[in-house]
């Protein structure tokens, strides 16, 4: 299938161009779906994106921060907007939806009113980081949108060393471009709609759902320094190897965060350095994913997962740092746009559902700009973070049409037209 052959179908057409973006040049690779922020396959994805929104009828830009925005004007010019859209990032072997989906659907919308104007301005926007899969840290371009940019951000190095600001500086279709910064003022309010990755709906038989408010998240780099050493010369009872105390806190990780109800803490990356399989490593290095309902619950876990941590290299005669990466509390969606797009589930027929996020999404923190809601979809099993992501295009199309109801509703509310 290539980009000129895809037949139009309201939601149908989104969830197939997401599955035309789930290989390369897309992809950075042949045998699995990894897009990073700032790659040439980041780059090959605004490319098209471009063309798909410039065809539905947006004008188009990339910003400073590698955010593409395609805007579809209202009735008189200069209007604030609704904005639309997620991120077009993935993670490392990752699904074809989580994040692509909310864009394509957000082109759709606009491509749906066929030039009819409405009160308001649409802008579709496709976030270049929301996973944090390439440099130490996540959201950094809904950050930059919502005026709360990552500090220090241009200076945090990939794998391979490479500098933030060096891969924005090479990266072409932000080369020369203006700042990401929206001022409250320009926007009316931020709809994502993103599958759900969990299982609920699916077990309800719902297509899709409102959220209601998004888990506050924290990420923290552990750090657990010994002693690097020969593997057959040094007898076990003289090493300094943080290996097994890396393995105790991961247990103690589990332990922790599987005590309380909501609390969910996750050990996604792990590193012994130098990586020899003939050296005892001097230190190892893992990460730190701690979530739950509030900043409250996730702070005391992680105040006593950070204890525990103390106490195992204490005995081992080791050391640790712990470096926080990302901190972002829980975000309540806006409750007036939530009433609308709960409104608007009923217009087109499903019955309403409120449920919480555990992910984290862009919403959370454009929340910080202007009013926020977000729409989930079904996927299947719940699978997401996970190249067998699924989901049935029927259901993308019912949550395009809860869209456009949205955007009806929100139009008929600023005055400019008539249910
Ligand atoms: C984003 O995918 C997250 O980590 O929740
Ligand atoms: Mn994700
Ligand atoms: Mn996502």
């Amino acid at each position: 299938m290539s980009a000129e052959t895809l037949n139009y179908d309201l939601g149908v057409r989104a969830v197939a161009r997401c599955d035309l973006m789930g290989a390369p040049p897309y992809s950075e690779h042949d045998d699995q779906l990894v897009r990073r922020y700032l790659t040439a396959a980041h780059a090959a994805a605004l490319g098209t994106l471009r063309e798909w929104m410039e065809a539905a009828g947006m004008s188009v830009r990339c910003d400073g921060a590698a955010n593409l925005i395609g805007r579809y004007e209202a009735a008189a010019p200069n209007a604030p907007a609704l904005m639309i859209g997620s991120h077009i990032d993935t993670v490392r072997n990752g699904g074809r939806y989580d994040g692509a989906l909310g864009v394509m659907l957000g082109i759709d919308c606009v491509e749906a009113l066929a030039g009819r104007r409405l009160p308001f301005a649409l802008e579709v926007i496709a976030f270049g980081d929301e996973e944090g899969s390439r440099f130490p840290t996540s959201m950094t371009c809904s950050r930059a949108v919502a005026g709360d940019p990552v500090s220090g951000a241009g200076a945090l190095r990939d794998a391979d060393g490479v500098s933030l600001a060096e891969a924005l500086a090479a990266f072409e279709p932000a080369q020369g471009e203006a700042p990401a910064m929206r001022r409250p003022g320009e926007l009316l309010g931020f709809l994502e709609a993103h599958i759900e990755q969990g299982p609920v709906l699916e077990a309800e038989g719902l297509p899709i759902g409102v959220v209601t408010a998004i888990a506050a998240q924290k990420r923290l780099l552990a750090r657990i320094t010994g002693v690097a050493g020969h593997a057959g010369t040094t007898p076990m009872h003289l090493r300094h190897d943080p290996g097994p105390a890396a393995a105790e806190a991961i247990l103690a990780v589990e332990r922790i965060c599987g005590a309380e109800a909501g609390l969910v803490g996750t050990v996604g990356r792990i590193a012994a350095l130098p990586g020899s399989v003939n050296v005892i490593p001097g230190a190892v290095e893992f990460s730190l994913d701690v979530r739950a309902p509030t900043s409250a619950v996730r702070d005391a876990a992680v105040g006593r997962i950070a204890a525990e941590l103390q106490a195992i290299v204490a005995r081992r005669d080791l050391a640790l740092t712990l470096e926080v990466t990302q901190d972002l509390a829980e975000s309540p969606c806006d409750p007036t746009l939530t009433a609308m797009l709960v409104a608007a589930m009923g217009d087109v027929g499903v019955a309403p559902r409120r449920l919480p996020s555990g992910a984290g999404h862009d919403a959370m923190v454009m929340a910080d700009l202007c009013p926020s809601a977000m729409l989930f979809i079904r996927c299947k099993g719940g699978v997401s973070h996970n190249p067998a992501e699924a989901v049935d295009p029927k259901d993308a199309a019912v949550a395009a049409r809860a869209m456009l109801a949205f955007i009806e509703r929100l139009a008929v509310e600023r005055g400019g037209a008539k249910r």
